[in-house]
This record gives C-alpha cells, sequence and structure tokens, in this order.
C-alpha cells in the first residue's frame, strides 16, 4: 500500500515513508531484518499466507520486512501503487520486460538506451521469444508511431537517456501507448525520483537501477520495478494478467488470475510471485538497508550535484580541447524544452562530452584524472569519468552508436559532491596532459 495520498511532501516520505517505528520494536533506523525465513506459526496461518487472504513473510527470495519499506519507500515517492525491489537494475528491467511479453511479443524502444540492454535486446532476450523494434529518432513521436504492430506490447524509454543527457516526451509517448492499448515502461535511473516523476506524467511502469543516484554512495547493487496501478491488462493484450495461474491458487486449490489477486497492483504481484519466485534475483537486506540511508539523503546530494554538474558543464565548454558537451545549457544541446517541461530542477548530474584529438588523448584523459574516478557507475556521490564507445556503451557497434547519436569521442562524466573547485581543477590537470604533456593550475 502506497500512501500517496498523504498530505506529506517529498522531504518528508524519503524519510518516513513505509516504517512505522512501532511495528519495529521502536527502531528508530530501519532494521536489517537478515533473515532467510520466517516462522509460520500454523498450518492454518500458512494457508492463509499461501492463498493471500493475509499478508506476511514466508522467504526472503519473495519478500523481507527491511526490503518492504524500499519498496514502500519508492511506491511513495513515485506517487505508485506498488514497487518490488530486485538484486540490479539490469534485473528491474529484465523481469519487467519479460512480464509484459510473456507469450512472445515485440517491445519497441530507441537505440538511446543504457549499453548493458542495449546487448541484451540484440541477442540475449530475442532467444527466449521477446523481440524488439527501436526507432531512430526518439524524440520523434511519429517514428514510434510508424513503428507499433499489433503484436507490440510496450513501449521502453529512458527518461533522460545515459549518456547524453537527452530528456523524452513521456506525454506524448503515453498518450501513443495508451491509444494502442500497450503500457508506456520508463527507465527513470538518471534524474530519480527528486528530479523527474514518470508516473505524474503518465508513465505505467517505472523502473530503477538503485545502484545510481537513488542509493548515491556507489556501495550497493540494486533495482525497483514500481507500478503505477493505472493500466487495464485487461484489454485483451496481456492474458498473463487474467488468465488462471497456480501459482497463486486459492484454498481450493483453484487458480486464480493476477487482476483477481493483485487488483491495482497487478504487475507488481507478477514481477513478485512469478519472477522473484522462480528467477530469483532477489535483493539482500543490507543492500535494501544502504539503499534506504541513501533516499533519505538523495534531494539533497542530488541538488549539490545537480549544482555542480551545471558548473562543469560550462566549464568544460570553455576548454579548446572539448568539441561538445551535451548538457542543458551548452550550445551542443537540443532537449532544452523537454528539459525544462519534465526536470525543470535539472536532468541530473550524468552527461557527456566529446574530445578533440584521437583517442589516444582520451586514454591519456581518463588515465591523468584523480579527483575524479574512472569508472562505470553514475549518480555516485564521487565524481567519475568513463571513455564510453569502450565501456559503458562498448557493446554498440559504430553503427549503433551513430543511430544512439553518440559521437565516438563521448566521456560520460558523472557529478559528485565534491568541491567544484577541485573538480574543475583536476579536470583542467587532466586535459593539460591529455593534450600539452604537462599540467597547468587553473585561476
Ligand atoms: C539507465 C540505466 N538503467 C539500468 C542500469 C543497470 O543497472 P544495474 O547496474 O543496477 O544492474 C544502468 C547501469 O548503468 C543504467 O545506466
Amino acid at each position: 500500500m502506497s500512501i500517496y495520498n498523504s498530505e506529506y511532501h517529498f522531504d518528508t516520505l524519503k524519510i518516513k515513508a513505509g516504517y512505522d517505528p512501532k511495528e519495529h520494536n521502536n527502531a528508530v533506523s530501519v532494521p536489517i531484518y537478515e533473515t532467510a525465513s520466517y516462522e509460520i506459526g500454523t498450518a492454518e496461518r500458512y494457508d492463509r499466507l499461501a492463498a493471500a487472504e493475509e499478508s506476511g513473510n514466508l522467504y526472503s527470495r519473495v519478500s523481507n520486512p527491511t526490503i518492504k519499506v524500499l519498496e514502500d519507500r519508492i511506491a511513495a515517492l513515485d506517487h505508485a501503487e506498488a514497487a518490488v525491489a530486485v538484486g540490479s537494475g539490469v534485473a528491474a528491467i529484465t523481469f519487467t520486460l519479460l512480464a509484459l511479453a510473456e507469450y512472445g511479443g515485440r517491445i519497441l524502444t530507441t537505440y538511446q538506451l543504457y549499453g548493458g540492454v542495449v546487448h541484451h535486446m540484440n541477442y540475449l532476450l530475442p532467444r527466449f521469444g521477446v523481440q524488439f523494434d527501436k526507432v531512430e529518432n526518439g524524440s520523434s513521436v511519429e517514428a514510434f508511431e510508424k513503428a507499433i504492430t499489433k503484436d507490440t506490447k510496450a513501449i521502453y524509454v529512458e527518461s533522460v537517456t545515459n549518456p547524453m543527457a537527452t530528456v523524452t516526451d513521456i506525454e506524448a509517448l503515453a498518450e501513443l501507448a495508451h491509444r494502442h492499448n500497450i503500457p508506456l515502461v520508463v527507465d527513470n535511473t538518471l534524474p530519480t525520483p527528486y528530479l523527474l516523476n514518470p508516473i505524474d506524467h503518465g508513465a505505467d511502469i517505472v523502473v530503477y537501477s538503485a545502484t545510481k543516484g537513488i542509493s548515491g554512495h556507489g556501495n550497493a547493487i540494486g533495482g525497483l520495478v514500481v507500478d503505477s496501478g493505472k493500466f487495464n491488462w485487461n484489454n485483451g493484450k496481456f492474458p498473463q494478467f487474467t488468465d488462471e495461474n497456480i501459482a497463486i491458487k486459492g484454498r481450493n486449490d483453484n487458480g486464480r488470475s493476477y487482476l483477481e489477486v493483485f487488483g491495482k497492483s497487478a504487475f507488481a504481484g507478477k514481477i513478485r510471485t512469478d519472477y522473484l519466485t522462480n528467477f530469483g534475483a532477489a535483493l539482500s537486506p543490507f543492500n535494501a538497508y544502504l539503499i534506504l540511508l541513501g533516499i533519505e539523503t538523495i534531494s539533497e546530494r542530488v541538488e549539490k550535484q545537480v549544482k555542480n554538474a551545471r558548473e562543469i558543464a560550462k566549464f568544460l565548454e570553455s576548454r579548446p580541447e572539448v568539441e561538445w558537451v551535451s548538457y542543458p545549457g551548452s550550445s551542443y544541446y537540443k532537449y532544452e524544452v523537454l528539459a525544462k517541461k519534465y526536470c525543470p530542477n535539472g536532468v541530473g548530474q550524468l552527461y557527456s562530452f566529446g574530445l578533440k584529438g584521437t583517442e589516444e588523448n582520451i586514454y591519456k584523459f581518463v588515465n591523468a584524472v584523480k579527483v575524479f574516478s574512472y569508472q562505470l557507475n553514475l549518480g555516485d556521490a564521487r565524481s567519475l569519468v568513463a571513455n564510453v564507445s569502450r565501456t559503458s556503451h562498448g557493446e554498440l557497434t559504430e553503427e549503433e552508436l551513430k543511430r544512439a547519436d553518440i559521437p565516438a569521442n563521448a566521456i560520460r562524466i558523472s557529478i559528485g559532491i565534491e568541491d567544484v573547485r577541485d573538480l574543475k581543477n583536476d579536470l583542467a590537470r587532466a586535459l593539460d596532459i591529455a593534450f600539452h604533456g604537462a599540467a597547468q593550475e587553473v585561476a
């Protein structure tokens, strides 16, 4: 149950939602329930739990009290009906796409996606019967409309894309998806719930890598599937929610449907009952605790990251070694209008810039940074860089990089909460070393 309808604001919900100390020995901080299993009590109680007549925990692959606080907190922050926490962002995406395309089907998406899922969509998921159609221009709703077929089961996009920080027109895509009786799935990892709420703009399902800005400390891998509770699964296209399923049988061993048992949270119910139960990829309670700690300071952290990110983007644009910067406010950036509409407080801390010169200059640059680290996370309190075409998007062919509008000289940058003067000095030093062989301090 989300507390969406409560009178509380985001900054209160991020600390309070989903947790009542009275239910946990009055502990002020959310306790870590490190247990695999739970005392059932009586055989009669087991029957009630199994029939979903009573809520409670049986086994931590499926549910756990620490993880439930995280799930309810995210549901509250996202104005959703329910959320399910899983072992990683990739697990959240995989479970969501498999659940939508059960019995086969097509997912419509774009080339502008995190590189790891591109490989997944190109090679692995098609072997399981899930096919993908991609539009070249993720900002063209007409292109999406042309590519929809009768087998399309969902539209899948990133709200703010990795690594170019382009912004997607969620409202237009939601309207299109709903006209075709399919849900819009949005990966909202980059802006985090603090900067953008996709459900308020019409998205049906939201997925997150909680590894990134949500936890923000680079210490836990985790993922979230968030169910708005608004999509009508009973429209004839999704028998997996309306057909009887023995996994959620009733008292008399009668099969029941996900809609019958879970109602508005049928999608979340299916992810938990079919996917967490059978495919695993459960989050650990300790990681749920770390992610909850991160959420407590998400606003303060992301606000400073955005402030630093803007200043660093301006600084990069002023450097002669830098060819382009893909961030709002920079002359290269083409998504200002959408950025203002969907992310009035900033698109986030991750973007890319291009270095003039050769790949040798790029190697020298990433080797020379000291305050920035060279690593593949993002949204971390630590600032970091990565050479995109070799690392985060190394799975993409040259052709796919072009279609994704990612220049070969792209360097991905994620800005942390360090002192921005040190960040600038570090970048200036690394640029000097990469292009002139020596460092000169900037004023
Ligand atoms: C936008 C986006 N979604 C999902 C993922 C995958 O998340 P995880 O590493 O937690 O599996 C990433 C990872 O970089 C990402 O950038």
